[in-house]
């Protein structure tokens, strides 16, 4: 066995002491999508890798626009430069982003496409990605940032399903919420391969580096209050639990986006150390159903932040005045869009750090 988590002091990086019970004001602050196309730097790089996923698989690029946002703006996150689709696409799976479409994938619907999917190859399909997070480690201390931690990142299962079985994005997901009912066996086959390559997976990535781990769970809230415990709930409490076996001193982010009252459950029965809130949450209302041994995160506007001045600045008070003092971590309720104009982001992290 492992040591049992560090208690928390002062000498810890912002991010790690509210992940490990502390409170720390003003709160840390990150950004989901900080690396993207919103900043010049980034599609500068982009325009040299017209592939996404070949730019995913690409150690110096990746771990170069990982960095941008830091260098930038002097986050206390780093959050590895990947996509959630990298593991569908290291079983084999099959996954193309298209210009102005965003993903597409083969689709999944019966057990002859589910066989066909091979966990062997994960951890060395995915050996690039572990490079990239070395080499963000090492430009985070080579830089000077040393405030900054190294989050690592993975979909959920639920949400990586559901690109795989719908072939793409959707507004209601209706063909996955359809065959979790219609065929619930071949669904929670699905959900266990996930399971263990998700598992094995992010533990590669904390073999590289990683500091923390976060769960995208982004259409967890398409599901019946049944399904959502099934097929939400169980599998982060099996992934959260193998980590906490492997890596006891890795705190576990969980964002179960839409996820509505049920924020609560999830919170308390995953064994995750943060939540991230959605845009639409009440962050007092949210962080009494979590209760107190969870920190929370989030959950700016993005369009808030394409809008910038007093709507900006009211949106921003308004979560640090309902969560004042308490085990927060700043960042926004979904991913900055590309229209953002980055001098906004400039002003949010400036009113954050005089909070
Ligand atoms: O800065 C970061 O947040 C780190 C990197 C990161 C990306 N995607 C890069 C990316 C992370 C953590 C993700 C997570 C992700 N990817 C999620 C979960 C969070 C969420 O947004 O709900 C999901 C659902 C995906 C799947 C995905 N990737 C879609 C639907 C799209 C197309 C839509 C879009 O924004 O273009 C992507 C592409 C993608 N992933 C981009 C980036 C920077 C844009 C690609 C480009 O540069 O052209």
């Amino acid at each position: 066995m492992n040591a049992a988590p560090r208690p928390p002091t002062s000498a810890m990086k912002p991010l790690l002491s509210v992940l490990a019970g502390e409170k720390v004001w003003p709160p840390p602050v990150w950004l989901m999508r900080q690396a993207g196309r919103y900043l010049p730097e980034y599609r500068a790089v982009r325009a040299e890798v017209p592939d996404f996923v070949a730019l995913c698989l690409d150690p110096v690029r990746a771990a170069e626009v990982t960095l941008q946002p830091i260098r930038r703006f002097g986050f206390d996150a780093a959050i590895l430069f990947s996509d959630i689709l990298m593991l569908p696409w290291a079983l084999g799976h099959g996954l193309a982003f298209k210009e102005g479409e965003g993903p597409v994938l083969p689709k999944l619907r019966d057990a002859a496409a589910l066989d066909r999917l091979d966990p062997t190859q994960v951890r060395s399909r995915l050996a690039p990605v572990m490079e990239t997070v070395t080499r963000i480690r090492q430009g985070l201390a080579g830089e000077g940032f040393d405030r900054t931690t190294l989050i690592g990142f993975a979909g959920a299962p639920f949400t990586v399903a559901c690109y795989m079985i719908e072939g793409g994005g959707s507004k209601d997901f209706a063909a996955t919420r359809a065959l979790a009912y219609a065929d619930p066996a071949l669904f929670d086959r699905l959900m266990d391969v996930l399971v263990e390559a998700t598992v094995d997976y992010l533990s590669a990535q904390v073999e590289a580096g990683a500091e923390v781990l976060m769960l995208f769970d982004s259409w967890a809230g398409v599901l019946s209050p049944t399904l959502f415990r099934r097929h939400v709930i169980v599998p982060a409490q099996k992934i959260v639990a193998r980590l906490a076996a492997l890596h006891p001193e890795t705190p576990v982010i969980g964002f179960p986006r839409l996820a509505g009252l049920m924020v609560g459950a999830y919170a308390q029965e995953t064994g995750i150390a943060a939540v991230g809130l959605d845009t639409g949450m009440d962050p007092l209302a949210a962080a009494r159903l979590v209760g107190p041994g969870i920190a929370v995160q989030g959950n700016l506007d993005p369009m808030a932040l394409v809008a910038g001045g007093t709507a900006l600045r009211g949106e921003a008070e308004a979560i640090l005045t309902a969560l004042r003092g308490q085990r927060l971590i700043f960042n926004l309720g979904h991913g900055i869009v590309p229209q953002t104009p980055p001098e906004h982001v400039g002003a949010l992290v400036e009113q954050i750090r005089a909070a």
